[in-house]
């Protein structure tokens, strides 16, 4: 009988710019068995998420440093191949933070080990994306701290990724007038032709600033962050009384800060947030697990009624996680970015 080999991919070195293969360590080894109370999963997808690079600073981030020499972290979805588990039954489909690689071992104690509901085996991506931490993060993100109301002006940035496309549309669905700003033309007709963003702009061709002057004539009243940087500034710059900027990430600092936390100078017009008694809060999804059922709920009911559109990229197996991260960088993913396993 063939041996079952494990392939994993651990993180050797702290990057210096965007990650590089030669950052991570290809590795072979059995498959483990599973312990008391413990499963054996086999990974099928892995979700490729631009935070990881910071994961790999060597500061910590709302998680403790990728330690050096370690299975490089992230979320998986796959299937329970052994199980000493009572809750998890050899077959099931589960969600969780199992790694860069084909095996985990869980007991659920610190990978944040879901169990899915039988129909995810028909379409497991929709659990990485819509239904899973991306969804969570929109919709939350949105509803919960940019409080978006009927008429108000949503501006939100990587607006053709992952969460910013769930962002636009549900501003939609909550009657606002939603700009989106992404990097290619192509992007552009995508959120405005087919997820009815009402006008998007080009950050690579055209200036924000002067574009949302023209786009916001009534004033910017909920920003939702995913980029930060030159654009925070520009949107800053024309926040509305009351305003606010949900910050849930800054995708063009990532690679930026190599590998201690020098972030390049800030925004140099925070001033704005008092002169418009504006908010600028950040959070992490993880904070609403305990509400997750609510967030899966809704967009369940809006994705089956047509309401809200997704799209994946979608990078063949493992060897390729390294290049599939770099997608997340160079602008050639568009929307949830994952990597079929095998
Ligand atoms: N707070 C939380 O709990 C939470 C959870 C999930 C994600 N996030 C954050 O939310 C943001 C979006 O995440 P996502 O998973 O949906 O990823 P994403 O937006 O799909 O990220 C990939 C896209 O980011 C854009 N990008 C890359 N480098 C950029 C740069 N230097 N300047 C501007 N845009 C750049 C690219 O699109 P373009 O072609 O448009 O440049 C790329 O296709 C990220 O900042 C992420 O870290 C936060």
């Amino acid at each position: 009988m063939t041996k079952q080999i494990n392939r994993q991919w651990r993180l050797q070195r702290r990057p210096v710019g965007v990650a590089k293969e030669s950052d991570f360590e290809w590795h072979e080894d059995g498959v483990p068995a599973p312990g008391p109370g413990q499963i054996l999963v086999r990974n099928q997808y892995l979700s490729v998420d631009p935070i990881s690079r910071a994961w790999m600073w060597q500061e910590e981030t709302y998680l403790p440093p990728q330690p050096l020499g370690s299975v490089m972290r992230g979320v998986t979805l796959g299937i329970v191949e052994k199980s000493n588990h009572p809750k998890f039954a050899v077959g099931a489909t589960v969600i969780g933070e199992f790694g860069w690689q084909d095996y985990a071992i869980t007991d659920g104690a610190s990978d944040f080990l879901m169990p899915l509901p039988s129909s995810a085996e028909n379409s497991p991506t929709l659990h990485l994306g819509l239904l899973g931490h991306v969804g969570m993060t929109a919709y939350f993100g949105l509803l919960d701290i940019g409080k978006p109301k009927a008429g108000e002006t949503l501006v939100v940035s990587s607006a053709a990724g992952a969460v910013g496309s769930l962002v636009g549309q549900i501003g939609k669905l909550y009657g606002c007038r939603v700009i989106g700003i992404a990097g290619s033309d192509a992007k552009c007709s995508w959120i405005k032709d087919h997820l009815g963003f009402d006008a998007a702009i080009n950050y690579k061709v055209e200036s924000v600033f002067k574009r949302l002057r023209q786009y916001c004539p009534r004033g910017i009243d909920v920003y939702f962050d995913n980029v930060g940087g030159t654009t925070l500034e520009d949107v800053l710059n024309l926040l509305n009384q009351h305003a606010r900027i949900v910050v849930c990430g800054m995708v063009s600092l990532y690679n930026d800060v190599g590998g201690t936390l020098m972030f390049p100078a800030g925004p140099n017009n925070l001033l704005n947030l008092m002169t418009k008694r504006a908010k600028m809060e950040g959070f992490v999804c993880l904070d609403y697990r305990d509400r997750a059922a609510e967030a899966m709920e809704t967009l369940t009911a809006w994705h089956d009624a047509g309401k809200i559109h997704y799209r994946l990229t979608v990078v063949e197996g493992l060897r390729n996680a390294p290049l599939a991260l770099g997608k997340a960088f160079d602008g050639s993913s568009t929307g949830k970015l994952v990597v079929k396993m095998s």
